[in-house]
């Protein structure tokens, strides 16, 4: 008895240290998930810039929000600001992401802020560049203004979670998205693989399409499932639909060489099948030579490119490169209950050269959810050095 009242008391101390104290009201983190679910609007679009929600309040009351649209355009609080006119002298703002104080395409928000004479701001996290992060706070505080930070943090940094990670790496967040059977197999003997979950899972990875910026298969998945990669809603956003083919062995009629919905990049070695590179130019695809051709400079090459994430839809030849190259951090594995059976039917990661279980790559940070019959396991690769 004595033993499991102890570990009780270390369960609840893990639990309590787990868990910080919440930071705000409980009417201040409401509107900061109403300031999430501004952001949200611009899922997909914003890249290099994260998404970014913002709300007013005087009195209780709502007086202004906006969001950041996309690159280029003004911040979300200058749209809350300009809403609310007037209103913002003596308010409260809430923001997800900390103001910008630095002269980029646009002036600093902080000035902004100090200008429209707010008298609080509520921030659901700092700037993750650790060269800016705490300048906008620390300009507000300057000009006598209260700053609360860390309202909703973990929900702020679940948000931008891709666009934190490019800042910190200097790479697009990589995630593994796969469809298998409960037996481990992506597809049958005869390659076919449509499909292996039920409908509501697969609206799960067009929304997860339309939050990305850009999708990568290779080469067999084109030649074997002609796949379309699209959101498969006329008013959300597509991601970039790229293949990496070394070959070009490619048919010349394939979903993806229909650009008008989404726009799609091949790429491939320098040199690869001219002719064939030609035709895919004239029907207005993307073709670009890199070499070697490895997940590791296609990441590079997507990062300079000003992506901030990229959802690996690849079979497990290429998965498994991508993992060991690093270019994956999050895994989201789709299980269908269902047993195709198969010595040679292929599974979502080929040869990792790993020996003894021991060796196996553990993930971290995982959670599970049931999506009609399918359930979906997610979770993130350790982060190597
Ligand atoms: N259930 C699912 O979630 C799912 C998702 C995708 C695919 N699939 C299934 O997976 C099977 C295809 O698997 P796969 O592994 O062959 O997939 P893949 O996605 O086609 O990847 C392999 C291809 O990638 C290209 N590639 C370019 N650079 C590469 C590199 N550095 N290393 C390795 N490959 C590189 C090559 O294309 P070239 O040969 O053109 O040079 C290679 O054949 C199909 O049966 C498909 O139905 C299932
Ligand atoms: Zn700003």
């Amino acid at each position: 008895m004595e033993n499991s009242s102890a570990d009780a008391q270390t369960n609840t101390q893990q639990a309590l240290a787990a868990s910080p104290p919440e930071i705000g009201t409980p009417f201040d983190r409401a509107m900061m998930q109403r300031c999430i679910e501004l952001a949200r609007r611009a899922l997909g679009r914003t890249t290099p810039n994260p998404l970014v929600g913002s709300v007013i309040v005087q009195n209780g009351e709502i007086v202004g929000e906006g969001f950041h649209p996309f690159a280029g355009q003004p911040h979300a609080e200058i749209f809350a600001l300009r809403a609310a006119g007037e209103k913002a002298r003596g308010a409260t703002i809430y923001v997800n992401l900390e103001p910008c104080n630095h002269y980029g395409r646009t002036p600093p928000c902080s000035e902004a802020l100090v200008a429209a004479g707010v008298t609080k701001v509520v921030v659901g996290m700092v700037d993750p560049n650790p060269l800016v992060a705490g300048g906008g706070v620390a300009r507000l505080r300057a000009a006598g203004i209260e700053v609360v930070v860390g309202v909703e943090e973990a929900a702020c940094r679940q948000l931008n979670e891709a666009f934190i990670y490019r800042i910190l790496h200097k790479r697009p967040l990589g995630i593994l998205k796969y469809a298998m059977t409960l037996d481990g197999k992506i597809a049958t003997i005869s390659g076919h693989s449509t499909w292996v979950t039920g409908q509501e899972a697969r609206a799960q990875v067009h929304q997860l399409r339309a939050a990305c910026d850009a999708v990568i298969v290779g080469g067999n998945t084109v030649r074997l499932d002609n796949p379309f990669l699209t959101s498969h809603h006329s008013d959300t956003h597509n991601p970039l639909r790229v293949v990496m083919s070394r070959t070009l062995n490619l048919p010349l009629d394939a979903h993806l060489w229909q650009t008008n919905d989404a726009p799609t990049l091949v790429l491939t070695e320098v040199g690869a099948l001219p002719d064939f590179q030609d035709q895919l130019v004239k029907k207005k695809v993307e073709v670009v030579e890199l070499t070697p051709l490895t997940p590791a400079k296609v990441m590079e090459y997507l990062y300079n490119r000003q992506l901030s994430s990229v959802l690996w839809e690849c079979g497990g030849t290429l998965a498994a490169r991508a993992i060991a190259d690093g270019a994956v951090q999050k895994v989201l594995a789709f299980i269908a209950p269902k047993i195709v059976g198969g010595k040679v039917a292929p599974s979502p990661v080929g040869d990792l050269g790993l020996a003894t279980m021991t060796e196996a790559l553990t993930l971290e940070r995982v959670t599970w959810r049931q999506l009609g019959p399918d359930y979906v396991v997610e979770g993130y690769l350790p982060l190597k050095g």
